[in-house]
């Protein structure tokens, strides 16, 4: 090995040890020192680069817990490996402590095991809450894709609150359900999901509770809980939220909002009759509640028109209404429109804009399209026809097998049908043997962690076959499961 001329810079912040580590790893990655070369002794070196001992030692155990460098008795100190993957090697670094460490909470486990499971094709979905993708407008979206590639040239940063176009289309498509209002109360989401985001990091307290339906779509995410936020629940009968309920936790629990799904309501399928909405919103006029109406699945009535939203009837802007598109039309395209005082408005997109500079230029342009040409209007009533054909087989199949087992009542809406069986149940013994069946099923502690007797079938996705098929399985659990307590 030929001289050393180098020596370690005496001012440099980087560690002499790690200076010289750099040094000999360099040599070897070069090639000017091969495998099989001895390294001068620790002393050696310590001498030729003017430091202590300890200092050599120190990159020298360095080299060896790389895999570069061994220390043999007879020997001396070899140079063992040159191989490019272990030069370029290091400790990546720990990204389990940053993890652990980052403020969202990871999804339930129960729901990535149910989304995993879906990306298997040949399991039948009984608990999906999304539209199959047989029922979804492809003639219509194939033509408003063509036509506005050939209509707008140019797709850039929207405005803060969205596409002016679509917020002009959402005004109208509301202002026959009561909902009077101006673009400027309009905020275009990514979602009802994405609004609920907004609303815990943007008005929302540490530590503030929120009322919610005994049940609920929020209990099955963590997001709320990843703010510090904490729900209590209402009790609920055929009519909805039960008034006196709510009254007496409203007094008890200092809340800061009420967050209710009144129409076909996920996952019990309730429709809040007329009498309550108008009793909910004047109880919470009086107590300074705000309320987050969730209407996700209004337009998807399968007997009669729901009422009127509780905002029809809202004079003080005591509600946010939210609405999507995403069970009505499309899942994927992500938008949604949050509703509400213009201060409010303005504060949720101020955070969506530091969070996502608004969403989708091409889905607001293609959700655009679909209200102001009449489309989502026509389709509509088509997916109502084919979603109320499922919903009368799956009761009628649900009468056939599960009436010694479990209650229900027939939703007027929406996906989905909440069952209530007669006997408690283990709901994840249940769920696995369900999936080993091939059937997906979505337990009711998902939505009511104290629910040991609920499961929530959804009649949107599977076909008819599969539903039928699926719930056979399921009752044929349910019974075997019971047995083997
Ligand atoms: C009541 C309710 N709100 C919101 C959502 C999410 O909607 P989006 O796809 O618009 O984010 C769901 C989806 O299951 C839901 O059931």
């Amino acid at each position: 090995m030929a001289q050393i001329h180098w020596k370690p810079d005496k001012q440099s912040l980087v560690p002499m040890h790690k200076q010289i580590f750099d040094f000999i790893k360099d040599k070897i990655a070069l090639g000017d020192w091969s495998i099989g070369n001895r390294l001068p002794t620790q002393m050696e070196m310590a001498n030729a680069f003017d430091v202590n001992r300890s200092t050599v030692l120190e990159a020298y155990e360095a080299l060896k817990a790389e895999g570069l460098i061994e220390s043999k008795k007879s020997a001396g100190t070899i140079i063992v490996n040159n191989t490019w993957s272990v030069l370029a090697s290091k400790a990546p670094p720990n990204w389990e402590k940053y993890i652990e460490s980052g403020y969202q909470k990871p999804n339930l486990n129960v729901i990535k095991i149910i989304n995993e499971l879906n990306l298997d094709s040949k399991m039948i979905r009984l608990g999906a809450g999304e539209l199959a993708p047989e029922m979804s407008p492809v003639q219509y979206m194939k033509s408003i894709y063509d036509h506005l590639l050939m209509d707008v040239n140019y797709m850039g940063y929207e405005e803060e609150k969205g596409l002016l176009q679509l917020r002009v289309e959402v005004c109208k498509y509301l202002k026959p359900m009561g909902i009077d209002v101006n673009p400027n109360k309009v905020l275009i989401v990514s979602g009802v999901l994405q609004a609920l985001h907004l609303i815990s990091m943007g008005i929302l307290r540490r530590g503030a509770t929120l009322l919610t339906e005994q049940a609920t779509y929020i209990q099955s995410l963590t997001l709320f809980e990843s703010h510090g936020i904490n729900f209590t629940g209402v009790a609920m009968d055929g009519e909805g939220l039960i008034v006196a309920d709510l009254l007496r936790k409203a007094s008890v629990k200092k809340p800061e909002l009420l967050y209710t799904i009144p129409s076909f309501q996920n996952p019990t399928g309730v429709l809040m009759s007329v009498k309550r909405r108008k009793a909910i919103l004047s109880l919470c006029e009086k107590e300074r509640l705000p309320i987050i109406e969730d209407d996700t699945y209004r337009e998807l009535w399968l007997d009669e028109e729901p009422p009127a939203p509780i905002k029809a009837g809202d004079k003080n802007e005591t509600v946010l209404y939210m609405g999507s598109i995403s069970k009505s039309l499309s899942a994927g395209m992500r938008v949604g429109w949050i509703v509400g005082s213009e201060r409010v408005i303005n504060r949720l997109a101020d955070i969506k804009m530091q969070t996502d500079y608004g969403s989708s230029s091409i889905s607001q342009w293609m959700c655009y399209e679909f209200l102001a040409k009449g489309y989502y209007q026509s389709f509509i009533k088509s997916l109502r026809h084919e979603l109320k054909i499922k919903r009368d087989f799956t009761l009628k199949i649900l009468d056939q097998y599960f009436s010694d087992i479990a209650t229900w009542q027939k939703p007027a809406g929406g996906f989905y049908i909440w069952l209530t069986l007669n006997k408690n149940i283990q709901m994840y013994r249940l769920f696995e043997s369900c999936y080993r069946q091939g059937v997906v099923i979505n337990p009711g502690n998902i939505y009511d962690v104290s629910s040991n007797k609920n499961i929530r079938i959804s009649f949107s996705y599977a076909s008819l076959q599969d539903l039928e098929q699926g719930l056979m399985i399921l009752a044929r659990m349910i019974k075997l499961n019971l047995s083997n307590r």
